[in-house]
């Protein structure tokens, strides 16, 4: 069997994964938030997730750290990384956190999509053009996937690992600055949506708290654009992969349980 884990706050990295998953016969898409040790027969093993200031989202740089790779050191692990603008890769990463476990990665490639950081940026571009120029590159990532090719992993350079751990340490307390205003209806959705359990509905408002990914998924997808980080994104525009819904995504993130998959009896 296969198995893709994912991670992806607006659906650009489920989108590929899933796009991945299609091409391979018999392939599990699992959110990476369920992965603790991968079942014993595993043919290929996929990470597809966005590119965050110059690495790896945390939680799937912790995910790798505590992966219990048994009896799966010789399956085909590939990795692809979704970016909006600056593809500094980091594929060299996921190859240092499977080289710990006796594990390499086989086959990595960077994919080019919408850049999605509404908290930094106002989001330019039209969001179905941008999918549709990332659609070769997904394809031809399934293909060499497929056809288990192999690469060389080029190595992450050292330049890069400062900043990235200074910015991705700020992540967790960035949660607390997002607020719900008064166009809030109590929905719930961003809660059901945040893969960090960040979000609780207290009295029908959402609150915030310090685990944050700062993966931006409840603030784009707020149906009535009701999040707001600080006073940065009143006026900003929210995106979202368009052939991606939010109940396809939510649904994703919390598969029925498989014995073999997320439990180790
Ligand atoms: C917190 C954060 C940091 C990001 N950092 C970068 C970056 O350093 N370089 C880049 O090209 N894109 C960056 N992006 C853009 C995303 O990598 C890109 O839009 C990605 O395709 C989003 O995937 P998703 O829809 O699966 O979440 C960042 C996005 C977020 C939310
Ligand atoms: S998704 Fe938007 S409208 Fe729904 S509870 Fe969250 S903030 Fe409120
Ligand atoms: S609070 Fe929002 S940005 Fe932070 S992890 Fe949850 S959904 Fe993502």
């Amino acid at each position: 069997m296969n198995v893709i884990y994912w991670f992806s706050g607006t659906g650009n990295s489920f989108y590929a994964a899933k796009k991945i998953a299609e091409r391979l016969e018999d392939c599990d898409l699992l959110p990476i938030s369920k992965l603790a040790q991968l079942p014993p027969d595993c043919e290929r093993v996929g990470f597809v997730f966005p590119h965050y200031a110059l690495g790896v989202p945390n939680l799937v740089r912790e995910k790798l750290e505590d992966i219990d790779l048994s009896g799966n050191q010789s399956a085909y692990f590939f990795a692809v990384e979704t970016c909006g603008a600056f593809p500094g890769s980091c594929l060299g990463q996921v190859n240092t956190l499977l080289k710990k476990q006796g594990a390499v990665l086989s086959y990595g490639t960077v994919i080019r999509m919408f850049a999605n950081n509404v908290v930094n940026y106002d989001m330019k571009g039209d969001p179905a053009e941008k999918a549709a120029a990332a659609e070769p590159a997904i394809q031809a990532a399934a293909v060499a996937i497929q056809q288990k090719q192999a690469i060389k992993i080029p190595h992450t350079q050292l330049l890069y690992q400062l900043p990235y751990r200074a910015i991705t340490a700020t992540y967790p307390k960035k949660g607390l600055q997002f607020h719900a205003d008064e166009n809030c209806t109590g929905c719930g959705m961003c809660a059901k949506l945040c893969p960090a359990g960040n979000i609780t509905m207290q009295n029908g408002r959402p609150m915030f708290g310090a685990s944050c990914e700062q993966c931006v998924a409840c603030i784009q997808w707020c149906p009535r654009r009701a999040i707001q980080f600080g006073n940065k994104t009143q006026a900003r525009t929210r995106y979202h992969h368009p052939a991606i819904q939010a109940g396809e995504l939510f649904r994703a993130a919390a598969p029925p349980a498989k014995k073999s998959l997320h439990s180790p009896q």
